[in-house]
């Protein structure tokens, strides 16, 4: 058992108190599942391209609105729902307690159609749920959103999940889930607390509290679109946000941790895709563990870091990378995995943040960093392997601490002496070709390092 803990500073004298929140481990012992939450789904299976029709439900509501209160619902069998509303159906459900047992036989059944899910919202239709305890067993989706058109509401509810692929909400083709007030916790691999699947999932999330412990498992999964605001959460052996392709993930005055792969892994699975969008805005991310801040491969991104913090013990706050994250979920991987990798660009945007950490291209990967509005930066520019190309620009009203020499190919800084560049004895090797306006001179830079040209 974890609990989320958040330090507060008090003041400014050495007061620290640790506030505990609680999730559903702290109710329902993960020990007491953990074959569960060792199991494995098989990735390894044929896709089917057109949904099934046999959606097993022990309830159905098919084209008709229901309303249910204070009931106890369940279903032990595989492959089945508790709860299937379909086909223009609407269900509102108020003071339910839904327990869902039995296993997945099929992870693409599963991920994309909501075989198995607790509670499936399937074809245009609509679910407004309050206090709701969904409890699942055995690796089952506690929330599932199918199909344009189809939405579910979820206010003060508690959901739980052992097993594999069990995402607290989980929105897949264009499907919309709204969430407010949640404690979510998963203890299975593959099992982020909110997710979406192809072609796209909308996922909205206000004043929660997620956990999710395999791995695999992310705060959130973005394929589509993720909108969280006030979460506070932890993803031990995950990072705060997955995403495959050009999606958006836009954090707002959230609190999160991750403990592998990076604080954010963002990625393209086949070809690289242009269009990403991560925006942190009065949030924190903190990383347990030797990982990176922010992760990137095989993607094009442009980051925005606005009055946001990043915290990570690696002292490594960005890598670009020519790599990819495959379905194990557990490594960095190379072109072994993916012959059309290409390397990332990064586009980052800092306002009124305070970061560390260094900038760490590979293989032909870029990152342009841009510190903007009383931004500062401790940290140093390097290649992590071959040829990593950086960007740097500052405001005159952001500086720049060097933690090492560092070496930037396109250095732009409004003021123009440098004097918001604080060197501490070491080098900023800049490109002459680029920076004419440097005119090819070495200019001493504060704490006794210089500006180089190369
Ligand atoms: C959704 O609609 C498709 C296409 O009409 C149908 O094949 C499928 O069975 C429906 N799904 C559910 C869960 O009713
Ligand atoms: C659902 O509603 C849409 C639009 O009103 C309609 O076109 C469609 O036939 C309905 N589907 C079912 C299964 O009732
Ligand atoms: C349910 O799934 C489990 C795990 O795959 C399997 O051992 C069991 O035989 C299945 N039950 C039925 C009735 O198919
Ligand atoms: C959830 O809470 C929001 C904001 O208070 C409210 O507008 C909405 O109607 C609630 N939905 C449900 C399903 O209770
Ligand atoms: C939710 O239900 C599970 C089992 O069905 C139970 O163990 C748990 O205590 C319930 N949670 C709350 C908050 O009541
Ligand atoms: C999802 O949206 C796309 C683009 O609008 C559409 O082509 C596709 O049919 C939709 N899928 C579902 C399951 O509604
Ligand atoms: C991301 O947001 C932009 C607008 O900010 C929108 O145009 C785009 O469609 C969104 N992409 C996805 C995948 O949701
Ligand atoms: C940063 O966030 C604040 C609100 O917290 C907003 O007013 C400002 O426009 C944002 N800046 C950028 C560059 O997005
Ligand atoms: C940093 O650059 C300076 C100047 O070129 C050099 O003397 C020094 O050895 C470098 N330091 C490291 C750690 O590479
Ligand atoms: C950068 O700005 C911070 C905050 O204003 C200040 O404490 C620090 O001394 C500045 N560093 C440099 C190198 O100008
Ligand atoms: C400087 O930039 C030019 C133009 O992009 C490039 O060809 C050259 O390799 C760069 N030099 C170094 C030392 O990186
Ligand atoms: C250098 O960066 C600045 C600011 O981002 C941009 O305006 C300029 O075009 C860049 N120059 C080169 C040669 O890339």
């Amino acid at each position: 058992m974890r609990s989320i803990s958040v330090l507060l500073s008090l003041l400014a004298a050495p007061i620290q108190a640790a506030v505990s929140i609680s999730d559903p481990s702290d109710v329902i012992n993960p020990a007491d599942w953990a074959a569960d939450n060792a199991l494995l789904a098989d990735y390894n299976v044929a896709f089917v391209e057109t949904q099934p029709s046999d959606v097993k439900a022990v309830h159905i509501y098919s084209s008709e609105a229901v309303a249910l209160n204070h009931l106890s619902l369940s279903a032990d069998e595989n492959d089945t729902s508790v709860i299937l509303v379909s086909e223009n159906g609407s269900l509102t459900g108020s003071y339910l307690d839904i327990l869902k047992t039995g296993y997945s036989s099929n992870l693409l059944y599963a991920s994309f159609w909501g075989f198995n899910a607790a509670v499936n919202v399937a074809n245009s239709s609509s679910a407004h749920l309050d206090h709701v305890n969904i409890t699942v067993h055995n690796g089952a989706a506690n929330v599932y959103s199918y199909g344009t058109g189809s939405v579910v509401h979820i206010n003060d509810s508690w959901l739980y999940s052992s097993g594999p692929v069990s995402h607290g909400l989980y929105a897949s083709g264009n499907g919309t889930i709204v969430g407010r007030n949640l404690k979510v916790y998963s203890g299975g691999t593959r099992s982020s607390s909110f997710s979406g699947d192809s072609p796209a999932g909308y996922i909205y999330v206000y004043d929660s509290v997620a956990h999710a412990k395999g791995v695999g498992s992310a705060t959130f999964y973005a394929l589509g679109t993720v909108h969280a605001q006030d979460v506070v959460s932890i993803s031990e052996h995950g990072p705060v946000v997955f995403m495959d392709g050009a999606q958006n993930a836009t954090l707002v005055n959230c609190d999160a941790a991750a403990g592998l792969l990076g604080g954010v892994a963002l990625f393209s699975s086949s070809d690289r895709q242009s269009g990403a969008k991560l925006n942190l805005i009065n949030s924190k991310i903190t990383t347990l563990g030797d990982i990176p801040g922010l992760w990137f491969g095989n993607t094009i991104v442009d980051v925005l870091i606005n009055s946001s913090q990043i915290v990570a013990p690696s002292n490594v706050l960005i890598v670009a990378n020519y790599s990819q994250i495959t379905q194990d979920f557990d490594y960095y991987a190379g072109f072994e995995a993916n012959s059309d990798l290409l390397p990332a660009e990064v586009y980052a945007e800092v306002h009124e943040s305070a970061l560390s950490g260094d900038l760490v291209p590979y293989n032909g990967s870029y990152i342009s960093f841009s510190l903007n509005s009383h931004s500062t930066w401790s940290g140093a520019a390097y290649s992590g392997f071959g040829v990593g190309l950086i960007d740097v620009a500052l405001s005159a009203n952001s500086n720049w601490t060097l933690t090492a020499n560092s070496t930037v190919q396109n250095l732009t800084d409004a003021d123009t002496t440098l004097s918001n560049i604080e060197s501490c004895g070491y080098t900023l090797y800049y490109n002459s070709t680029l920076n004419e306006w440097l005119g090819g001179q070495t200019v001493l830079l504060a704490g006794g390092g210089s500006a180089t040209p190369v």
